[in-house]
């Protein structure tokens, strides 16, 4: 009997649906490659649950669960009408195991599986920050290694990207992840949340050297970073302010949020140089500093960024928005690259609350104490 050569996993075109539950998106997306043109995504829809946590202060995980559970099924459907595929067209399912809010991860998870089972498709079971790291490859022609900053509400990492499923965590935060500075320094101010566009946006007519705001950690060496003391020193000149005039001026507010800003851009923009340097003693072929998560949509802060990369003659990448803050597209993404890899699919995984990247680093001191966000 004649046996068939297998397929390659490298130049196999694939069509994979992606679920996205690890936090406060229900989210599910279709993604078809077909080598050597680059990927399509052929749908993504991301449910927001903002206006479910409005009254909260954050994400409430019971909440949030019980709201992914409802959606889930219909995100899916949604992705695969908007595709223009039906079950039978797919090749695998990829679907966030973890990191992230444990009975969102179950949602997708137990929605994932249910589907595996029906089918007999593959089921990739993916680290959420994976799919954030692997996003330059989804929308640009970004080799390996490259160096990717994801800064978010939950995040803030500088990882090397090695590969698929090899990272190197260069340095992180030690406290709060800069997009949970941004909101805590809204609330202080009385802007609406999510912080980040409000203070922004408030900043645009603010003066950035009128509050000296310390610059945390930069006066030690690596690439670690810390954003917890910016808001308490952000707190007291608040506090100071109202004490002095009997309220905030509206000049005021906005030369808070400028100077806030500033600090904020000046800790990542040293940290990323240091964290280039050492990327670059890796002599990569083509160098990119890529960022994701929320916070990279602030303006002067990528503009910073971009600065430092082109100082070390890395090409900057900054996906699209969209593809920036969570979504499924990328999970489907990472699942398409683990295929590729040629590495087994494991149909049993387990869905986790945490799941660093980087297995080798040692665990950051108080880092992702918010946990919800990834
Ligand atoms: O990646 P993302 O959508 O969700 C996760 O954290 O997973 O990021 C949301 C965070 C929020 O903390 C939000 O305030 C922040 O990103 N953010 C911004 C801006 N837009 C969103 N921070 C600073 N400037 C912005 N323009
Ligand atoms: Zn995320």
């Amino acid at each position: 009997m004649t046996q068939l050569p297998l397929p390659d996993p490298a130049t196999l075109p694939l069509t994979v649906l992606g679920i996205e539950s690890s936090c406060d998106d229900t989210a599910s997306a279709v993604i078809r490659h077909s080598p050597p043109a680059p990927p399509e995504i052929l749908s993504s829809i991301v449910w927001g649950q903002t206006d479910l946590h409005a009254g909260f202060g954050g994400v409430v995980p019971e909440l949030a669960a019980r709201a992914h559970a409802e959606k889930i099924d219909h995100a899916i459907e949604a992705a695969l009408v908007q595709a223009g595929c039906g079950l039978g067209d797919l090749d695998a399912i990829a679907v966030t195991a973890g990191p992230g809010l444990i009975g969102g991860v179950l949602s997708g998870v137990m929605a994932a599986r249910g589907i595996a089972a029906a089918t007999g498709l593959p089921l990739i079971g993916i680290n959420h920050l994976a799919g954030h790291a692997l996003t330059p490859r989804l929308t640009g022609d970004t080799a390996f290694p490259y160096l990717m900053l994801l800064v978010s509400g939950g995040h803030c990492q500088f990882l090397l990207v090695n590969g698929p499923e090899e990272f190197t965590r260069l340095g992180g935060t030690i406290d709060d992840a800069p997009g949970e500075a941004f909101d805590k320094v809204a609330k202080l101010l009385a802007l609406p949340q999510p912080g980040g566009p409000a203070v922004e946006a408030a900043a645009r007519a603010g003066n950035p050297a009128r509050f000296a705001l310390p610059r945390p950690l930069l006066d030690r060496p690596g690439c670690d970073l810390s954003f917890s003391g910016l808001k308490t020193a952000v707190l007291r000149m608040r506090d100071a302010l109202v004490a002095e005039a009997g309220g905030l001026r509206a000049s005021d507010r906005a030369d808070l949020c400028a100077s806030f800003q500033a600090a904020v851009a000046d800790v990542l923009a040293e940290k990323a140089r240091r964290a280039l340097a050492l990327y670059l003693e890796r002599q990569p072929p083509c160098p990119v500093f890529a960022v994701a998560g929320g916070v990279a949509a602030n303006t002067p802060l990528r503009r910073a960024l971009e600065q430092v990369a082109q100082e070390a003659g890395a090409r900057f990448e900054a996906p699209p928005l969209a593809l920036c803050t969570d979504n499924a597209a990328m999970i489907a993404w990472a699942g398409i690259e683990h295929i590729r890899s040629g590495a087994p699919v494991m149909q049993e995984f387990v869905a986790r609350p945490r799941w660093p990247l980087d297995h080798n680093a040692a665990p950051l001191l108080g880092s992702g104490k918010k946990g919800a966000k990834a």
